[in-house]
């Protein structure tokens, strides 16, 4: 039986700040972050009995719960990830190299990625696309919405309102300038590496 745990953030909930409040960390994390975590464990049970009874009348639904909730998981995880206190700057190495290859610049990769966050009903992210080897970045809505399948996410940053209301109210783009304000591309840059080894 699945039993997944929702790791502590990678620092104080405090740590963030001003860009992103303490109130806002402790409920996105605590409440929203564990209430994916929940969902998933939730739908696996309800597969593990349904697998048991011999009935799968309500195993779709539970599947798609699967999918929402586990992708919920997946993707705040990597949000915490791809932000500290120390964070803010560009991205070096491999992966800056690949992002000027495969959109021209570092300006045009942030201009669409940013026009993609303004846009998301979810999330904004940057994916390595295994089946045409590139970096792309994707338009997700809720968590899963969107996705283009053999797609690795890099980066993520989530524009649910829970993320951002209670500090930046309408002024989604406020938010999103000040998600580069705390950007960390080190673990980033590792999936990036982990994901172009694995199938490159
Ligand atoms: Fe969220």
């Amino acid at each position: 039986m699945s039993d997944y745990e929702l790791p502590p953030l990678p620092y104080d909930y405090d740590a963030l700040e001003p860009h992103i409040s303490e109130q806002v960390l402790r409920w996105h994390h605590d409440t929203h972050h564990q209430g994916y975590v929940n969902g998933w464990n939730s739908a696996e049970e309800t597969l593990a009995e349904n697998r048991e009874e011999g009935d799968f009348s309500d195993s779709p639904s539970a599947i798609r719960n699967v999918t929402h909730n586990g992708s919920g998981h997946i993707l705040h995880d990597l949000f915490w990830q791809s932000m500290s206190p120390d964070g803010g700057d560009e991205p070096q190495g491999d992966l800056a190299d690949r992002i000027e290859e495969d959109f021209d610049s570092y300006e045009a990769w942030k201009g669409e990625f940013e026009s993609v966050a303004s846009a998301a009903g979810g999330w904004a992210l940057l994916v390595y696309d295994s089946f045409s080897n590139q970096l792309r970045n994707v338009v997700v809505d809720k968590h899963d919405q969107g996705a283009l399948w053999g797609s690795h996410p890099i980066l993520a940053l989530d524009v649910w309102e829970h993320s951002y209301y209670h500090d930046y109210g309408p002024a989604r783009g406020d938010f999103i300038d000040n998600f580069f304000e705390v950007v960390d591309w080190e673990e980033p840059s590792a999936r990036y590496e982990q994901a172009v080894e694995q199938f490159e």
